[in-house]
């Protein structure tokens, strides 16, 4: 019997190696390892055994019984052992990493800066890319021959289609567009034709602010501007504002603060000024409420606009405006 039970080990680990698809593993589980399949025949035949011999024949079939049933079981569990070496499975190899995508940092600086401005009140409006001379110059009180008119200076698309320069058409819009009180926040791109360095590119984005109320003065622009400088730059951080000129405010004012490298004393960041430049801001200029329909008698407001790049460069440690612009995940993966 002894010699019975090593003839059907070898026949089902053949008939096993033999059975490709599923009707034929099926069919070799009926035929060793059912209820009346060859193996339940053999245990069956260990009665007629002598008794002596029982208790050794039962340990084989037993093993027997095992070793087949472990082969079939692997086999429909995926059959590994008879997969070629190089696609086995080693479960002792580390992982492959999954590349988690993250928000491009102008992305990450823009929504900080939004919802500052959104818990102050502020809501967020936008306008096309695409302006006429309008929109972009005229209704913002620029001269006729204001250098920013001329083709050196701005992508015109025909006669009078143009890529904006700045956002502050957009407060052209939103005030066409509404009554007041209007106070809004409206961030985007804009478009120079400028040479192309690591300071400067032709393309890069702004965040304007337009408040406009009875009774707006200019201690509402410097309470604002100041609360948004303490919590986008720290509360410590010292600010001063400078007297400059845009057309479509009177008066303004460029804001500055202490350089947060040199903590003022001077360094290659601030070119050994101490200071930085973040952004340009004034009272509306009541020719700009002339053109939008506004009661200058009544109506005063503030506007601002800052370059989106430029805050992100200074926060983060950028020092080429490019970068942002490559896309090269070398330096997205940073952020
Ligand atoms: N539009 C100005 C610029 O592009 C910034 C600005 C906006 C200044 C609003 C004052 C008020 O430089």
């Amino acid at each position: 019997m002894l010699e019975q039970i090593e003839t059907l080990r070898q026949q089902a680990e053949q008939d096993l190696a033999a059975a490709s698809d599923a009707a034929a593993l099926e069919s070799f589980r009926v035929v060793y390892l059912a209820r009346k399949g060859k193996i339940a025949e053999l245990f069956d035949a260990l009665r007629n055994a002598p008794p002596d011999q029982r208790p050794v024949l039962g340990k084989h079939l037993n093993a027997l019984r095992t070793t087949v049933q472990q082969a079939f079981d692997l086999k429909v569990a995926g059959g590994a052992q008879d997969r070629p070496r190089a696609s086995k499975i080693d479960l002792s190899l580390p992982g492959r990493s999954v590349h988690a995508g993250s928000r491009h940092p102008l992305t990450q600086v823009l929504d900080e800066m939004k919802s500052i401005f959104v818990s102050m009140g502020f809501g967020i409006a936008d306008g096309p890319e695409v302006e006429d001379d309008y929109h972009n110059f005229e209704a913002l009180n620029f001269p006729p021959d204001h250098p920013a008119r001329d083709m050196q200076d701005t992508f015109f698309l025909s006669r009078n289609a143009l890529l904006r320069t700045h956002t502050s058409p957009v407060q052209i819009r939103v005030m066409k567009d509404r009554k007041p009180p209007v106070r809004a926040i409206m961030p985007g791109k804009v478009y120079r034709n400028e040479a192309i360095s690591a300071r400067s590119y032709c393309l890069f984005h702004q965040l304007e602010g337009l408040h406009v109320d009875e009774g707006v003065t200019f201690s509402d622009l410097k309470g604002t501007l100041i609360s948004f400088i303490r919590q986008f730059y720290g509360p410590n951080t010292k600010y001063r504002f400078r007297p400059t000129f845009f057309p479509f405010t009177e008066p303004s004012a460029d804001i500055y603060i202490s350089c947060f490298v040199c903590g003022g004393k001077g360094c290659r960041l601030c070119k050994q000024a101490g200071w930085l430049e973040i952004l340009g801001c004034g009272m509306v200029d009541p020719n700009v409420f002339a053109s939008v329909g506004y009661d200058p008698e009544k109506y005063t407001g503030y506007a601002f606009g800052m370059g989106i790049e430029r805050i992100a460069m200074l926060r983060l440690g950028i020092d080429d405006i490019r970068l942002f612009y490559e896309n090269d995940v070398r330096f997205l993966n940073q952020f």
